[in-house]
């Protein structure tokens, strides 16, 4: 189980101290171009192997500009999560969006929220956002989210391939959307994550990163058109009125919030914190249900125990608490967050020059923390590529160690919500259907800004006891398999 509150590490969970003067080990040239294009092309790997070859400090100098562009620093380790994700004012996270825009366009705006906000802006609104996480008002949606879960999940197709990714998306938008912004219906939840996810999936492509003209057919003209049109599209459900017996959803926190002077906070301002606050809602945690199906196809030997602990859940129709902490569906989410954290690594700008754990780093500076890594470490993790979910019975590690859902104080306010859910929606689904790997199975991730399922996941569905398990463990094709243990 995961200590949710933030502990001090502990001498004997974190045997490696940094000492008092650490120097990075340093790349440039072309061996820093060659990170920097193993980067674009790949993250996860590349941080991967920079790791296994320059150890857990490495600064890479900017391969064209050395002497007046910021260097990046990629470090490794609950000691570094630590020290970067407690120095709030030092550090500013770089966000959801990679392509800006002209100062006043929709574009530009929209990255403009929470996600990237720091000092008093960051903390007033994590004020002003509070209400909505509050634990109290999430387990009372418990009840009404899960009749949703049920009603959409036993909707699902069968077959020998059906797209999981599309159904976990779809599934996790309409849950947080009635859960956490206010809008049950499904018809309005669904058109403008649509929207979003056109905007969003436009912002990752190569083509609008590298080619940023607003020219008839360029990617990058048809982005700063979505933008525009999320932006109006959030203008308006602003505007609609929410249950008023639910006022401390999120839209209704935002709708009614002043700017850190008092003053009330502008339409614009608004949209672009209701736009971050939506996608970091279903992304992740789209992503995560996604893989956990897999993992669920892929490690059979699981399914008699979480099937158990769903049919007592489901005794009773529809279950009104959330899943209990400690328990196979708990466990089997948080090794899937292990294993395919959605933020595989968290990435922040230095905002003043700084020391941290004895090593002096750079105003301007990029600081990469490796999610991925931190929760592959041995002496944290036993056995650490394997996915073995009954490893949670024996462990506790602190958020630095298993930052998942990030640490300090920008840690996760989204978390009880997430995994309220995703332990929810696991215990539906091994409820009610059997999932399997399809022939030729091949699994990819993507990385954008969230490492999730590249194109269809598609898994092999039956209803509940319709066929016979075949009881083999099936190879593990395409390039999940270098971040898993398949033995
Ligand atoms: C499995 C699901 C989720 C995972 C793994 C996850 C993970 C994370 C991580 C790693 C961060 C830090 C990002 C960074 O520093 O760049 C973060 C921040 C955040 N998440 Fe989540 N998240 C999940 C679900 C949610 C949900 C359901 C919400 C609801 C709106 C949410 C809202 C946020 C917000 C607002 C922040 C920014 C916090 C801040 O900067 O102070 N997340 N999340």
């Amino acid at each position: 189980m995961i200590d949710h509150e933030e502990s001090a590490i502990t001498a004997d969970q974190s045997s490696r101290t940094v000492a008092a003067r650490v120097s990075a080990r340093t790349l440039a040239g072309v061996r820093a171009a060659r990170a920097y294009a193993e980067f674009y092309s790949d993250p996860i790997s590349c941080m991967r192997r920079l790791a296994r070859v320059h150890g857990e400090c490495v600064r890479i100098e900017h391969p064209f500009r050395p002497a007046s562009a910021a260097p990046t620093y990629l470090l490794i380790g609950a000691d570094w999560n630590k020290a970067v994700l407690t120095d709030a004012s030092g550090f500013r996270p770089s966000g959801l969006w990679p392509v800006g825009g002209r100062e006043g366009t929709a574009l530009q705006q929209l990255r403009k929220n929470f996600l990237v906000q720091s000092g008093a802006e960051h903390a007033h609104f994590s004020k002003v956002a509070a209400p909505a996480f509050n634990r109290t008002r999430i387990n009372a949606g418990y009840a009404a989210l899960s009749g949703i879960a049920g009603e959409e999940i036993r909707a699902w197709p069968t077959g020998p391939q059906v797209d999981c990714s599309i159904l976990a998306r779809r599934l996790i938008q309409r849950l947080a959307f009635a859960g956490l912004f206010g809008e049950p219906r499904c018809d309005h939840a669904l058109a403008l994550g649509s929207r979003m996810d056109a905007f969003h999936k436009d912002q990752w492509s190569r083509s609008s990163q590298f080619f940023r003209f607003d020219l008839p057919g360029f990617r990058y003209s048809g982005l700063l058109a979505k933008a525009r049109g999320v932006r109006a599209g959030l203008f308006d459900w602003l505007d609609t009125p929410w249950a008023e017996t639910d006022i401390h959803n999120l839209r209704a926190c935002v709708a009614a919030a002043d700017d850190p002077d008092g003053m009330p906070t502008s339409e614009v301002d608004k949209a672009a914190q209701i736009a971050g606050l939506l996608l970091a809602s279903y992304e992740t945690a789209s992503a995560t249900l996604a893989w956990a199906l897999m993992f669920v196809a892929l490690f059979p030997e699981h399914l008699e125990a979480l099937r158990d602990e769903a049919d007592r859940l489901f005794s009773e129709g529809a279950s009104k608490e959330p899943v209990e902490d400690a328990g196979p569906l708990a466990e089997f989410i948080d090794e899937t967050l292990r294993v395919c954290p959605p933020a595989p690594f968290l990435g922040f700008r230095v905002l003043k020059g700084t020391e941290i754990e004895g090593l002096d780093i750079e105003e301007g500076a990029t600081v990469f923390l490796s999610v991925l890594l931190t929760q592959r470490d041995p002496e944290i993790y036993d056995d650490p590529w394997s996915f073995r979910p009954e490893r949670w019975r024996a462990i506790s590690p602190n958020t630095y160690q298993f930052p998942a859902f990030s640490g300090g104080a920008r840690r996760c306010p989204g978390f009880r919500f997430a995994t309220n859910m995703l332990r929810h929606a696991l215990a539906v689904v091994v409820a009610n259907f059997d999932v399997e790997m399809p022939v030729n199975a091949r699994f990819d991730y993507r990385y954008a800004a969230v490492m999730q399922p590249k194109g269809a996941l598609a898994l092999a569905i039956s209803p509940r006891g319709a066929r016979k398990p075949s009881g083999s463990r099936p190879p593990l094709r395409g390039n999940i398999s270098a971040l898993i243990d398949n033995r």
